[in-house]
């Protein structure tokens, strides 16, 4: 048993993201000296039921986006109300600082604040008890470690990428991988491929905002060619080594009861839409698609999951990282897994039930990151903590995104824990891999 150590001081500043935009970074110290730090992301496709990232409106200073308030109400507010409670009770720390902000959204306080000082404090305790993060997360969760399968940017559109193509990322699974090192080398091999494939059709290979290319082609047709392309440059198989996940995004698509996609030159109502979509899938080696519909067209998600049963059908603005919207998901048999953001939900423990849920219904869950980061590596370690079996961190192109492979590369060295492999993927067992 360890002793109870409680916080002592907690402190907030602003520091910048990986657009360069302000984002608050907390610090947790403990009586016995034991420190935590650490960041909140930011996203840039973000779901109209997320928790509330409170930004200043203050023109004056980085064009409104500034986090002052935030930070301010660290200081000045939740470190009165969290100070002399015990680093183990992160359920109680996480209660008190949502009742100390009084809203379901964490609308006066700000999301950002409140998750910031969340993951500090998890931080914190896992120094306090000497022991990795993910351990000390894995303790909190009641859950086996395990490292996750990474699902990986190859080329990006949408918000990330100035609206360049329609779909916001195209995706690589390394599905033939037999470890987390394994899976990372072939990931960093495809993307070289592709960036190579690119320049020799004299396209540009300039980054978009989560390290993807961003071709900009017209059509989707076009991308899911030059995923298969790179693929077998890699010296890859498509379907057997590598597989293709999508991440639509389409509720940024979503318009007037519309999807408009302006790549394709087309306007789709919702079953248009999810037609699209199978077709993509039908063509090409698809194994996981992510918002294919708007957050709030519940009836076409439901039929469009039952119209791909084996296809891992992927809840990000549909569910926001919420007990209560998974919950309808599972009830509405509307997705087979969840995306699992930190901010979406705001605290270290809400998150954790929201995990928690999704994977006690049978959905898989996959641990990501946003498309605004910092070199906070927290999601690397609740990635394996949760035994979520998924990640999704971006492109292996900046230090945002690659601090946490590398955390993941350092974690596997440990030597102690399984790979997940394909097993952590909706539709597919270990056994369909061997
Ligand atoms: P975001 O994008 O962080 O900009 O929301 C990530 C995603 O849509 O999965
Ligand atoms: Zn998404």
């Amino acid at each position: 048993m360890t002793s109870t150590a409680r916080i002592a001081s907690v402190r907030a500043r602003q520091i910048l993201d990986s657009r360069g935009r302000p984002t608050v970074e907390a610090d947790v110290t403990l009586d016995n000296g034991s420190f935590g730090r650490a960041c909140a992301p930011s996203g840039a496709s973000r779901g109209i039921y997320e928790a509330c990232e409170l930004r200043d409106g203050d023109p004056a200073h980085y064009d409104g986006l500034g986090v002052k308030k935030a930070v301010a109400n660290v200081n000045e507010k939740l470190a009165s109300a969290i100070r002399g409670q015990s680093v183990l009770d992160q359920e109680a720390i996480d209660t008190i600082m949502r009742d100390t902000d009084g809203t379901a959204s964490l609308e006066r306080i700000g999301a950002n604040a409140v998750l910031a000082v969340s993951m500090a404090v998890a931080c914190a305790a896992a120094e306090h008890e000497r022991v990795p993060l993910y351990r000390h997360l894995a303790n909190l969760a009641s859950t086996v470690p395990s490292m996750p399968m990474p699902m990986t940017n190859i080329l990006s559109g949408g918000a990330h990428a100035g609206r360049g193509m329609d779909l916001q990322d195209f995706l690589m699974i390394p599905v033939g991988a037999k470890s987390y090192s394994e899976a990372l080398e072939m990931i960093s091999h495809v993307r070289l491929s592709s960036t190579r494939l690119m320049k020799d059709r004299g396209l540009t290979t300039l980054l978009a905002d989560e390290g993807g290319l961003s071709p900009g082609f017209g059509r989707a047709e076009e991308a899911m060619e030059l995923m298969v392309q790179s693929f077998e440059s890699a010296g890859l198989r498509p379907g057997d080594d590598a597989a293709i996940a999508l991440d639509v995004a389409a509720s940024e698509l979503f318009e007037d009861r519309s999807y408009r996609l302006a790549g394709e030159g087309k306007t789709f109502s919702g079953a248009e839409m999810a037609d699209f979509i199978f077709d993509l899938a039908r063509r090409y080696p698809v194994v996981s698609i992510e918002d294919p519909l708007d957050q709030d067209d519940w009836d076409n998600w439901r039929r469009f999951a039952s119209v791909l049963p084996n296809c891992q059908i992927v809840g990000d603005d549909l569910f926001v990282t919420n007990v209560e919207r998974i919950r309808m998901g599972i009830e509405k048999e509307a997705a087979n897994a969840a995306l699992i953001k930190l901010n979406q939900n705001g605290t270290v423990s809400g998150t954790i039930d929201a995990t928690a849920t999704a994977k006690a219904a049978g959905f898989a869950a996959v641990v990501s990151a946003r498309s605004g980061e910092t070199e906070d590596t927290f999601i690397a370690d609740l990635s394996v903590a949760l035994g979520a079996g998924q990640i999704k961190i971006g492109s292996v192109r900046s230090s945002e995104r690659l601090a946490k492979y590398n955390r993941l590369l350092r974690i596997e060295e440990d030597g102690v824990l399984p790979f997940a492999g394909v097993s952590g993927i909706y539709g597919h067992s270990v056994a369909e891999a061997v």
